[in-house]
């Protein structure tokens, strides 16, 4: 089992400096709250939110950061022997000044009932973030004495906030040394996951068995859901979160699961395997035409490249894949212009990765979209949720897929463009795939890219090869 990897403190401090040289006036940035789940003392378990956790490394519910006139402050909770009883000590403050480099910095970790008079003490004159919560947007706008969105993915329209947000995400796209061993560690654990999940796989079993094996393993080695997991043999569902179907000999199980370091880091992995060990003629064939979309695109991935057109990459491969197949008939540029790839691969090839599994999508597509840039208003290309030049130090998911969706090949909007070039009395041989889809995270280096995911097999002798050695 891979170890657990702790970031240094002075990695904190070196982020809360390069935020500080960014900024040009105070800014507060709030951990958040876990909410209750039915009455208050029940909570679900906190995550403090990606900017707090980037700048602090602690998931400190309830605390946020002050920075102002080059100083670094954090307001927390003190030790309560109330808190003692119930949840075991906490530090004092003074400890956590030394733990998480505050002092080193000239910094300092104050009583969060304190925070108030520092705030007036800068006039409230402070930008903030979009929270994560609703109560933490409240209990902020309660302290600057305005309102905060919680979780906006909508526009800014305080300038002081759009111009942290700015500094945030200059930040954050391209990783520091320490990001980057985080997400090979969540990665790499989470590629054990896949493998335990293939194990478990069998006919009569159920998707709760894979579900569970697979969680067992991120649990296991401290690491937390990076989303809901989906591990589903309706893998047309794209989100799907039912985990109760039985598997049957013939079907195809796909697994969309991905853990997070205890720091938050991220990982997001698709595999696709067949619940019998064997993937059937057409599982085959289509399996391996998305397989070879994915592999081109993650070829694209390169300092300079827009990503734009490594999703471009990708559809022109599934549609040259499915012309190979008979699926569709044609000439592969028109093809592609009256939407034969959004018919069966109707969503982006990925996103940015890191803290959030899509990484600063809390901020909209400020983080996702250069400048100037907006979300094309074409079916499947609207979902593409990253739009910019790829950078070195940048990590990007790749994940194309094949799904046969009723509600859109039913749809004569969306087929009629391609009348009877989509040959259905072909595609009616392949009902025995509902979906796949094969995603891996890629870091874009300085000369092209590392896949932090390649220890889950894809290819399809080497999944098969992993299911008869269950
Ligand atoms: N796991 C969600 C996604 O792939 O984007
Ligand atoms: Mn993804
Ligand atoms: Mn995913």
């Amino acid at each position: 089992m891979t170890a657990a990897i702790v970031t240094p403190k002075a990695t904190f401090v070196a982020r809360r400096r390069a935020l500080h040289a960014k900024l040009s006036g105070p800014v507060l940035i709030a951990a958040g709250e876990a909410p209750s789940r039915n009455y208050a003392a029940n909570r679900y378990p906190f995550r403090a939110s990606s900017h707090f956790l980037y700048l602090v490394g602690r998931p400190l519910s309830g605390a946020a950061l002050l920075l102002a006139n080059g100083r670094s402050v954090l307001f927390t909770h003190p030790p309560d022997p109330e808190d003692a009883l119930w949840h075991g000590p906490r530090p004092a403050l003074d400890a956590v000044s030394h733990e998480l480099g505050f002092a080193d910095e000239g910094g300092d970790v104050r009583p969060l009932d304190s925070l108030d008079a520092a705030l007036a003490a800068l006039g409230r004159d402070v930008g903030t973030l979009p929270t994560q919560d609703g109560a933490s947007s409240t209990w902020l706008g309660e302290r600057l004495g305005r309102s905060v969105v919680a979780r906006s993915g909508a526009r800014l329209t305080d300038a002081r906030d759009a111009s942290l947000a700015d500094a945030m995400i200059a930040l954050r796209l391209r990783h520091d040394d320490e990001a980057v061993a985080q997400l090979r560690f969540a990665a790499s654990v989470s590629a054990e996951a896949h493998l335990a999940g293939m194990r478990a796989t069998a006919p009569g079993g159920s998707e709760r068995d894979v579900h569970a094996a697979m969680l067992a393993v991120l649990r296991r080695a401290g690491l937390e859901d990076a989303y809901g997991p989906i591990v589903t043999v309706h893998g047309e569902v794209l989100h799907s979160d039912d985990h109760s179907q039985p598997l049957r000999d013939g079907d195809l199980l796909l697994a969309d699961v991905g853990g997070e370091t205890p720091e938050g880091w991220a990982a997001d992995i698709t595999r696709v395997w067949p619940v019998s060990g064997r993937f059937s003629p057409t599982q085959c064939a289509l399996y391996d035409v998305v397989l070879e979309a994915q592999l081109a695109a993650i070829d694209a991935v390169r300092p300079g490249r827009r990503y734009r057109e490594v999703h471009d990459v990708a559809k022109r491969g599934l549609v040259e894949g499915l012309v190979r197949l008979g699926i569709f008939r044609g000439e592969v540029d028109g093809l592609l212009e009256r939407g034969a790839a959004s018919l069966f691969f109707p969503h982006g090839i990925g996103h940015l990765l890191g803290l959030d599994v899509h990484d600063m999508e809390d901020l909209g597509d400020r983080a996702g979209y250069a400048p100037g840039r907006t979300r094309s208003a074409t079916f499947g290309d609207a979902f593409l949720r990253l739009d910019r030049e790829l950078e070195p130090g940048m990590a990007v998911t790749i994940e194309p897929g094949f799904y046969q969706v009723p509600g859109i090949l039913g749809d004569p909007a969306r087929t009629g463009p391609l009348g009877d070039d989509l040959r259905r009395e072909v595609l009616a041989r392949y009902a025995d795939v509902r979906g796949i889809r094969i995603e891996d995270d890629v870091r874009v280096t300085d000369s092209g890219h590392e896949v932090l995911t390649e220890a889950v097999p894809k290819r399809v002798d080497e999944v098969e090869a992993v299911m008869r050695n269950r």
